[in-house]
């Protein structure tokens, strides 16, 4: 059964916020991206996402464009992020059937329990190279259709224009209006989906932890290069959200849906919700980020300030 509206996104933003955008995402099929990628598909924007498993990611693209009719939505599987020739492909035929590629999430990522004791070299190259070498490959196979992206926003931009002395002053239901048929809206950005344990550290996590440094890291460097040429580059950490692999991976089964919260160890007092995630993505996408770069958003309920003790 298709989800509600209000299921997957708040109701704070506006229908059409994105329309004519083209989102790529990696990691598409997973619990966390597909909600992201559902939320700017609702809100007008056509999508590409990819993943290993090809029933799993055509699917799943199915079930997006069911968020808007008349949305396209693209599902590529047999991409795996480590091969760039791989990803090459789906970025060409995003490009080549939806026209360009406005924002980018890179979302893939690898995850499982191992003590370090046991974790062998390969698996921990593994989730390093999904994670690092993978939102780098994709990075780099966006960037050019980013920065053109980014051009053609900033070449007509939503920014305030000065009006010239006495002319008359827009009324708020005018400048609604105008609003609405608008302004084109933001372009070339990026979100890479990253999380909190490297900020302390997680017992059975050091490969995970390492991995996401690694993504900040890359984001905050992206953001130095390609600021100047219009492009954003942030991070979303989400902590504990329920419903999602990783909280399967992490916590018991059945303390990882939302009704399951112990009662410990987060501010908030509860699990998060994909929801929220999705929400802070279109916020990142929206002309109301435009002077956002560089920044980790954290959604976790304060959780990793009490490391677990709260
Ligand atoms: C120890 C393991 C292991 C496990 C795999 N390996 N699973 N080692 N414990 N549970 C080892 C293998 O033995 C092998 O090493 C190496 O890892 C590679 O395994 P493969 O299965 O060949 O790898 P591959 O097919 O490339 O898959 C990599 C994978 C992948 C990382 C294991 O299957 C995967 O990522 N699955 C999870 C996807 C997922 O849940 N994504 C959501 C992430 S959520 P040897 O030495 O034997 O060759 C997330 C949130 C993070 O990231 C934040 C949390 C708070």
């Amino acid at each position: 059964m298709p989800l509600e509206k209000h299921e997957y996104i708040s109701n704070v933003w506006s229908d059409g916020l994105f329309d004519g955008k083209v989102v790529f995402c990696t990691g598409g099929n997973g619990s966390i991206c597909s909600a992201q990628v559902r939320a700017l598909v609702h809100l007008g924007a056509d999508a590409c996402i990819v993943g290993r498993n090809v029933e799993k990611t055509e699917k799943v693209a199915q079930d997006i464009a069911t968020a808007r009719p008349g949305s396209r939505v693209l599902g590529i599987g047999a991409v795996d992020v480590r091969s760039i020739d791989s990803l090459q492909k789906a970025i060409d035929t995003c490009v080549k059937e939806l026209g360009g590629i406005d924002f980018l999430i890179a979302g893939a990522a690898g995850n499982f329990l191992a003590p370090l004791a046991q974790l062998s070299p390969n698996a921990f190259k593994s989730v390093i190279d999904i994670d690092v070498l993978g939102s780098y490959n994709v990075t780099k196979l966006a960037l050019p259709h980013l920065v053109a992206s980014a051009k053609k926003h900033n070449s007509s931009s939503s920014l305030p224009k000065k009006q010239p002395p006495n002319s008359p002053s827009t009324s708020t239901s005018s400048s609604r209006s105008s609003s609405s048929s608008g302004p084109p809206g933001p372009g070339g950005r990026i979100i890479y989906v990253s999380a909190t344990i490297h900020y302390t550290g997680l017992p059975m996590q050091t490969h995970v932890a390492v991995a996401k440094a690694g993504v900040d890291a890359l984001s905050n460097n992206v953001a130095i290069e390609y600021g100047p040429l219009g492009v954003t580059s942030n991070v979303i950490a989400p902590g504990p959200i329920a419903g999602t692999e990783g909280m399967d991976r992490l916590a018991k089964k059945q303390q990882s849906t939302p009704g399951g919260y112990p009662g410990k160890g987060i501010p908030l007092g509860r699990w998060g919700l994909i929801k929220e995630i999705a929400d802070a993505t279109v916020y990142l996408f929206s002309d109301a980020a435009n002077y956002v770069t560089g920044s980790a958003l954290v959604v976790d309920g304060g959780a990793w300030r009490t490391a677990g003790t709260g």
